[in-house]
């Protein structure tokens, strides 16, 4: 089992029984009860119920295009294991972002989640709930263990096959597993302010600069945590390539509408991810092997000439 992913470290499997590296959690008992623990829980409410609060029709603001919550993708409120999980950021900001060409912080990082997936405008740097935020990510951080090995902070890693993801069959699969919930158009289940069953794509989805919409990336959160009643990280419900299939239909753009975005950023061509659809690229591949695959040769050539692919 590989338990570490997509960033190229050099992590090994863990062997079994007792060295087992221990599963991420936090004990949301032990906020503090003063004036950081006031903003540690609020922010924690925002994760949980970002629509609620800085929503469309937010009672604190109007900042998300959509009623998604952060907790759709970094489930429990970024804390779950293998799903986006978000206890490691705070130590790991600033970071170098591929993505926009340079160093960004925390905060940067999360009004991309707020602009992108949420489709909206970003907080401002000082008002209280970006401070609430990383209030929240710095307390879940605390719970990392310093001189234990651990796993769940990236999300599984999925087997890439010789051949491409087939929306076609994604489709069939996602009328099986996944329309009982997201609905048959994948408009999900509005409940009021939120969602019961967040949409998949149409004009309350995500972005398609989003991370969510390259197929990799989504195959690697599905295998862990969808059907959200039947996957876990150590029992996973789709195989890779079912996982992969359906990635491929959610995020087929000819026939699931999105919300348009015109920047799709990544100044250097040699640090897109191999995974990200929209040109231009570092080697000779086409848009469509680079939204559906077959990866493999996309990696080998970046491979041969030097070039580090991260996906
Ligand atoms: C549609 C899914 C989705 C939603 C909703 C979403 N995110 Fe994200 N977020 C992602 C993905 C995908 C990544 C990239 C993770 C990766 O590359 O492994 C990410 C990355 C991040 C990171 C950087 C993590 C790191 O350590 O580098 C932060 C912080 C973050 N999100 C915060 C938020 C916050 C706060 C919200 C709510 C306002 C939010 N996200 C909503 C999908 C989402
Ligand atoms: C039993 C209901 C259920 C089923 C079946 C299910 N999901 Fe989900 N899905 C959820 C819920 C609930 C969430 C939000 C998770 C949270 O808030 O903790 C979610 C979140 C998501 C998200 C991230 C948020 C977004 O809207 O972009 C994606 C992507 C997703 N599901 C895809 C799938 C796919 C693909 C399948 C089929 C393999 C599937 N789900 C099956 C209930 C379900």
């Amino acid at each position: 089992m590989v338990w570490s992913c997509n960033t190229g470290s050099s992590a090994k499997a863990p062997s079994p029984a007792t060295s087992m590296p221990e599963l991420l959690k936090v004990d949301t008992n032990s906020i503090p009860k003063d004036k950081y623990g006031e903003m540690v829980r609020y922010g924690r409410e925002l994760m949980l119920n970002t629509a609620y609060y800085i929503g469309p029709d937010g009672v604190n603001g109007h900042y998300l295009g959509n009623k998604m919550n952060c907790t759709n993708c970094h489930q429990d409120g970024g804390t779950k294991a293998f799903s986006f999980n978000l206890m490691l950021s705070h130590q790991e900001y600033p970071q170098y972002r591929a993505r926009e060409g340079k160093v960004l912080t925390l905060a940067e990082r999360i009004n991309n989640c707020v602009t992108r997936p949420h489709n909206g405008k970003p907080l401002p740097l000082d008002s209280k709930e970006m401070v609430a935020f990383l209030a929240y990510l710095r307390w879940i951080n605390s719970f990392v263990p310093k001189d234990k090995p651990h796993q769940g902070s990236h999300n599984l890693a999925v087997k890439l096959p010789d051949t491409a993801a087939d929306p076609e069959k994604g489709k069939m699969l996602y009328q099986e597993h996944c329309a009982r919930c997201h609905g048959k158009d994948g408009e999900g289940q509005l409940a009021g302010v939120s969602y019961t069953y967040p949409p998949l794509w149409g004009p309350d989805g995500y972005q398609p600069g989003s991370s969510m919409h390259r197929v990799i990336k989504q195959a690697q959160w599905l295998k862990a945590n969808m059907p959200y009643d039947k996957a876990t990280w150590n029992k996973p419900f789709l195989t890779d390539e079912e996982a992969l299939d359906i990635a491929a239909f959610v995020n087929n753009d000819s026939i699931h509408a999105r919300p348009d975005v015109k920047n799709y950023d990544y100044p250097h061509v040699a640090e897109k991810a191999i995974d990200y659809d929209k040109g231009p690229f570092a080697d000779t591949f086409s848009a469509r092997q680079h939204k559906y695959g077959p990866f493999r040769p996309v990696i080998s050539y970046w491979d041969q000439h030097g070039m580090k692919a991260s996906y």
